[in-house]
């Protein structure tokens, strides 16, 4: 793994020989948030060693490099779920390689359903803490300690000071932000009521199949994590007849300018 990230580092600097300071994960319906980005280098994954291919509709598949008023980031637009196939290890290859690009701060977008009754469709969601039901664990197998430690402390998974950054953001750009715990499952089905419910009992606030495995392999090495969720379902009795990819493509559309908006300024001000 060392080996194969390093490979993919140099190739990748070799081409744009860009250091970026912030990574980006865009989540489904958010990709336009590259239009924000004064665009340096647009590599597809296609064409970057040891990097899985995306395969979801409304997923693009590229690392973007440039920069946010000065600010040197790179977005990955689209992103890898274990649902597609890919082993955790290929899920969250592109973090390890961020990290080595050089990224501090990663942040995490995603589209998900909510179960906590004070969400609405459409709400933007700063996610506080998450609850991690995948059935396979990124760091499962021998631990390399030039990436970071065998037990990782997870108290924090998302930066208490981004998340306050970005609450105090929210405020100055009057956009509404909820907060809350967001738990993933691996999906590719949506959740049944009963499933719904467990994870409203469990203590989540909203519910997706992503993100979790790419904080949990950013906190093995110690980058700072923020994470947004666009609650694009409501995962109750009266709701759930409705959720379909195409309902939350939409919902996370709509939503998207108040996204892309948020993390543009947490990056210009963080
Ligand atoms: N469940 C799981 N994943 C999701 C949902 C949901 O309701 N909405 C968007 N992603």
């Amino acid at each position: 793994m060392w080996e194969k990230v390093q490979e993919t580092v140099s190739f990748i600097k070799e081409k744009t020989n860009f250091t970026p300071e912030f990574g980006v994960i865009l989540g489904s319906g958010l990709g336009d948030f590259t239009n924000d980005i004064t665009i340096e280098h647009v590599l597809p994954y296609t064409e970057i060693p040891h990097f899985p291919i995306s395969t979801v509709q409304g997923h693009k598949g590229a690392l973007v490099f440039g920069t946010i008023q000065g600010k040197k980031v790179v977005a990955m637009q689209g992103r890898f779920h274990f649902y597609e196939g890919y082993d955790m290890k290929q899920v969250t290859f592109p973090v390890r390689v961020m990290k080595f690009l050089g990224i501090q701060k990663l942040i995490v977008s995603n589209a998900s359903g909510g179960v906590n009754p004070a969400y609405k469709v459409g709400d933007i969601v700063v996610i506080t803490d998450h609850i991690n039901m995948l059935p396979e664990h990124p760091l499962r197998g021998q631990n390399d300690e030039r990436f970071g430690p065998r037990f990782v402390n997870m108290s924090e998974p998302y930066s208490t000071a981004l998340i306050n950054k970005a609450l105090e953001l929210a405020t100055q750009l009057k956009i509404e932000l909820k907060s809350g715990v967001y738990l993933a499952l691996q999906g590719p089905t949506f959740e049944t009521l009963a499933e719904y419910k467990m994870v409203k009992a469990i203590g989540a606030d909203c519910v997706g199949m992503s993100t979790v495995p790419e904080v949990i392999i950013a906190r093995h090495m110690d980058l700072e994590c923020f994470g947004i969720s666009v609650i694009t379902d409501m995962g109750d009795k009266e709701n759930i007849e409705n959720v379909n990819h195409q309902e939350v493509l939409e919902a996370a559309k709509k939503a998207e300018p108040k996204v892309r908006e948020l993390i543009k300024n947490l990056i210009i001000y963080s």
